[in-house]
């Protein structure tokens, strides 16, 4: 591959888009590359995954710009369908994606974080869709996504003043989940790099998901995910069928045998999830 990274670290793995010179966009080879990259994820031993851009400057500057510009209609409409696909593939992924958002999240970088269960940032993270200023849409699902995240009159607001927005007010509308600030100390030499931080940060709250019980995890995704599509009485319907289908595994055994474990030595022990 070469303009994707993944590396795995216990049950946690890492996918990072590395095109640093272009500020990480997305052009159809890394479009490519990121959807094989997902089907060859090892499901039976990684049970969360983490999405960043390399660099300390961006996360992803968008879908690359010098691609689109000479587009037919048609060619455009399947550029959209690749990047759509390959985001819906993310956002229907079996088990969670946290986005470390590490600078830039514009356009489709803002998409795909949005195709992600989990947004943390840096401090220097920037979101925008800036489509309109580019004389587009957003094309990879930001109409969307972002009216059914923050509000549609705040993504109305951002698509059609296509006005970037720094970290804290990303974090005040909801669009990111927690701002993490590089480390410095008391002589104010900076300690843990901005990026360096926000992917301790990433790779904690991912540990500490990987040690749930991995098919109600999995179930729990789902449950969201597809109740969100539907109207109330169909959505508990959906996680009626999901709480069930955790019954009677390995885990749940486990885990529920272990709180009612007498023993306290024993009631402490850590459950041995399995995925099964
Ligand atoms: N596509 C292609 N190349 C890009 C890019 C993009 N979206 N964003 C940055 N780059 C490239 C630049 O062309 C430049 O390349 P060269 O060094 O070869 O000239 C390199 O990355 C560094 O960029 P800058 O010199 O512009 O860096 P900067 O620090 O001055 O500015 C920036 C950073 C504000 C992010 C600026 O690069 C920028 O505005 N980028 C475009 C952001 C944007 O409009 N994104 C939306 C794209 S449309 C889209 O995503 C549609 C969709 O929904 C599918």
């Amino acid at each position: 591959m070469d303009f994707i990274l993944y590396e795995v670290n216990g049950a946690v793995g890492t996918i990072t888009i590395n095109r640093e010179k272009a500020l990480n966009a997305l052009n159809s080879q890394v479009l490519d590359e990121l959807s094989a990259t997902l089907d060859a994820v090892d499901l039976d031993t990684v049970r969360c995954l983490i999405l960043t851009g390399a660099g300390e400057k961006s996360f992803v500057a968008g879908a690359d710009i010098g691609e689109m510009s000479t587009l037919t209609k048609a060619e455009a409409e399947a550029f959209g369908k690749k990047g759509n696909d390959v985001f819906r593939k993310l956002e229907t992924f079996p088990i969670p994606v946290i986005a470390a958002v590490n600078g830039f999240a514009l356009g489709g970088g803002c998409e795909i974080s949005m195709s992600c269960d989990i947004r943390i940032c840096s401090e220097n993270a920037m979101f925008g869709q800036p489509e309109v200023g580019l004389g587009i849409t957003p094309g990879f699902g930001g109409t969307q996504r972002l009216a059914r995240l923050v509000s549609p009159g705040m993504a109305k607001q951002l698509i059609y003043t296509a006005r970037n927005i720094k970290a804290p007010e990303a974090y005040r509308i909801g669009l990111v989940n927690d701002i993490i600030k590089a480390e410095v100390d008391e002589q104010g030499n900076v300690v843990k790099s901005a990026k360096e931080a926000l992917m301790e940060a990433a790779g904690k709250m991912a540990a500490g998901i990987a040690k749930q019980a991995p098919i109600a995890v999995r179930a729990s995704k789902k449950a969201i995910n597809d109740g969100l599509q539907v109207d109330m009485d169909q959505a508990i319907v959906i996680e009626e069928k999901l709480f069930g289908s955790c019954f009677e595994t390995e885990d749940q055994k486990a885990g529920m045998g272990n709180f009612l474990e007498k023993d306290k030595e024993k009631k402490l022990k850590v459950v041995p999830f399995v995925n099964r």
